[in-house]
């Protein structure tokens, strides 16, 4: 049961994570500042789905290692940290930040350069998240690599 738990919490803190990203991007690109400013505030109040799907993700992700051992989950468990790290140091404070400029029309160039680093560390985050989610099919025996065949 716990290892269905971790899969749905880790999928759902992808998706979250991947929504806020695209949703991000397409309003800076292609629409308006009331529209950037809509999603910037929706991200705030995600940040409240997202906390607590990421705790149950490692919360969980941990009581299933406590039973074994090895190379996938010793990685699994260092990109966790990394990806705790870098949502309670960048993440968050950017995303309360530009929530923040966005709500009194402060579009200028730290605005900007803030969420350029969103955006890049947002990357960051979905990629070590998506080798979480292959190495854990892995542990699970539904995932073979090349070496196994
Ligand atoms: C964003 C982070 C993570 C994601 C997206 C993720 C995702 C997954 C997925 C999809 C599975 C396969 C479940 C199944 O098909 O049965 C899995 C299994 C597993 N994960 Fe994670 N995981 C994450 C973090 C962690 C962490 C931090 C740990 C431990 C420290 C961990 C330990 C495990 C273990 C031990 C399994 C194998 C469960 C079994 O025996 O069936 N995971 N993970």
């Amino acid at each position: 049961m716990k290892y269905v738990v971790h899969a749905i919490a880790g999928t759902t803190v992808i998706l979250i994570i991947a929504s806020f990203w695209i949703s991000t991007l397409v309003s800076e690109m292609f629409l308006d500042y009331s529209a950037v400013t809509a999603v910037k505030h929706a991200i705030v109040y995600g940040l409240l789905l997202l906390v607590p799907f990421m705790a149950a993700t490692g919360g969980s992700g941990f009581a299933l290692g406590k039973m074994r051992k090895g190379y996938l989950l010793d990685q699994k468990k260092k990109r966790m940290a990394i990806i705790g790290t870098n949502g309670l140091l960048v993440m968050i404070p950017a995303a309360i930040f530009l929530n923040g400029k966005a709500a009194v029309g402060e579009f200028d160039k730290l605005f900007y350069a803030v969420q350029a680093v969103e955006l890049i560390v947002g990357v960051v985050q979905l990629t070590l998240m998506g080798m979480n989610f292959r190495d854990g099919l892995r542990l699970a025996g539904r995932l073979h690599s090349r070496a196994d065949e």
